[in-house]
C-alpha cells in the first residue's frame, strides 16, 4: 500500500512517500481504508523532535484518519465493514491507504458529513468540547481563548458562548487570523505576535479579569496572563505549548493570586477527549460545529503539508489524501 514513511527525526523532508505491507487486524482491532487524513500541530514536533518520539524510525507516520471499514478481526462485528468512522492509531501508522485501529476507539461518521470534515473536526472538537466540560462555565465569565483562529482555539471560540462564557476575548497571529477569531465567535482579538500582548489584554479588560483562560501558548505569557485573573475564581486549563514550553507557573504564583491551574493531558484528560468524538461528529453533521478545511493534498505531499502547518499560514486543517484527488 501507498504509505508515509518517518525515515528519521528532522525536517519534513524526513517523510518520505513508499510502499509499505498493507496491515490486518488482529484480535480487537479493524482496518480502514483511509479517505481523509488530518495533519495535526503536535505531529509536526514529534517529527521535528521537539517531543520525544517512543519508537524509533523508520515507522508509518501519522495518528488519525477517518474512511471506510474493509476488514475487522476474528472477535470484532463483521457489521462494521462498509462504515465510515473516524479512528485514533495507538502510535502511529495513519499515513497510509489502509490504517489498523482498535475496534473500541472508532467513532461512526454520520451521514451528511464528508471523511474531510469529519477527519478535520474531530480533535478540534473533542479537545475543545472536552476544556468547556472541565471549565464549568457559570453564565457571566469572561473567558481568554489563546491562538483562537485555528485548531483546537477555533472549536473552543465557536463553543464558548453555547457554554456559559459572556466575554470572549481572543488572540490571533496578525489581521487575518484575527479577523477569522472575530468570524468564529470572539467579541475582542489581541494580536499574540505582539510580545507584550498579556499587556493589550490588561488594557482591553479595563477594570475586569478573565474568569478562565484556556491556555496552548504556554511559556512565559502564562504568568502575565496571571496577572489579569480573577481571584479566588479564575481558573487556567492549560492544554498546548505552541511556544515551545508549558506554561511556566509555579504553586506561589498561584497561591498568591488565589487562582487553579487544571493540566488537561495524560491519558485520563486523553479518555475525555475520547469521549467527546461522537457529540463533536454530531454537531459538525447538524452544523453547531464548523469544521474548516485548508486544503487537501495527496498523501505523498505530507512533507508539504508539514511545512505549510509550521509557517502558520492555513486556517483550517490540512487534510491529506491517498490515491488521486478527485474535484
Ligand atoms: N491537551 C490536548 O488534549 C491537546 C490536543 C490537541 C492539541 N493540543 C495542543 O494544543 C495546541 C494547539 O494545537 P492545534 O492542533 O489547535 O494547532 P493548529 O491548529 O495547528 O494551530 C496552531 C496555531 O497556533 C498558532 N501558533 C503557532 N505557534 C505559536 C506560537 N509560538 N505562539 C502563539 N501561537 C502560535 C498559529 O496561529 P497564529 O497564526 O494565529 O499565531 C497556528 O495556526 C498545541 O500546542 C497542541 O500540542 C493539546
Amino acid at each position: 500500500m501507498q504509505a508515509i514513511v518517518m525515515t528519521g527525526v528532522g525536517g519534513p523532508d524526513v517523510l518520505v512517500a513508499r510502499e509499505a505491507p498493507t496491515p490486518h487486524p488482529g484480535v480487537g482491532e479493524l482496518v480502514i481504508r483511509a479517505e481523509a487524513i488530518p495533519v495535526l500541530f503536535p505531529e509536526t514536533k514529534l517529527r521535528s523532535g521537539e517531543f520525544p518520539l517512543a519508537v524509533e524510525p523508520p515507522l508509518v507516520f501519522g495518528f488519525q484518519a477517518a474512511g471506510v471499514v474493509t476488514e475487522v478481526g476474528p472477535d470484532v462485528d463483521a457489521g462494521l465493514i462498509g462504515q465510515r468512522v473516524a479512528v485514533a492509531t495507538t502510535g502511529f501508522g495513519a499515513y497510509a491507504e489502509f490504517v489498523c485501529v482498535p475496534a473500541d476507539s472508532i467513532t461512526p461518521i454520520p451521514d451528511g458529513l464528508s471523511s474531510d470534515d469529519a477527519a478535520a473536526i474531530v480533535m478540534n472538537g473533542s479537545v475543545a468540547l472536552a476544556l468547556l466540560h472541565t471549565a464549568a462555565l457559570t453564565g457571566t465569565e469572561t473567558v481568554l481563548i489563546e491562538a483562537a483562529a485555528t485548531g483546537v482555539g477555533s472549536a473552543l471560540t465557536q463553543l464558548a458562548k453555547e457554554f456559559g462564557a459572556a466575554r470572549v476575548i481572543a488572540t490571533a497571529g496578525g489581521p487575518q487570523k484575527a479577523a477569522q477569531a472575530r468570524k468564529l465567535g470572539a467579541d475582542e482579538v489581541i494580536d499574540h505576535t505582539d510580545p507584550h500582548w498579556p499587556q493589550r489584554l490588561r488594557e482591553t479588560l479595563g477594570d475586569a479579569t478573565v474568569d478562565v483562560t484556556f491556555d496552548s501558548i504556554g511559556g512565559p505569557s502564562a504568568t502575565a496572563v496571571l496577572d489579569a485573573m480573577t481571584p479566588v475564581r479564575g481558573r487556567m486549563l492549560s492544554y498546548g505549548w505552541l511556544s515551545g514550553a508549558p506554561a511556566e507557573v509555579t504553586a506561589t504564583d498561584l497561591i498568591t493570586r488565589g487562582l487553579t491551574l487544571t493540566g488537561c493531558a495524560g491519558p485520563d484528560w486523553l479518555a475525555r477527549v475520547a469521549h467527546a468524538r461522537t457529540e463533536t461528529l454530531r454537531r459538525a453533521a447538524t452544523g453547531s460545529l464548523e469544521s474548516v478545511v485548508e486544503t487537501v493534498l495527496p498523501l505523498e505531499q505530507a512533507g508539504l503539508a508539514h511545512q505549510l502547518v509550521e509557517s502558520r499560514s492555513p486556517i483550517g486543517k490540512i487534510i491529506l489524501r491517498p490515491g488521486p484527488i478527485a474535484g
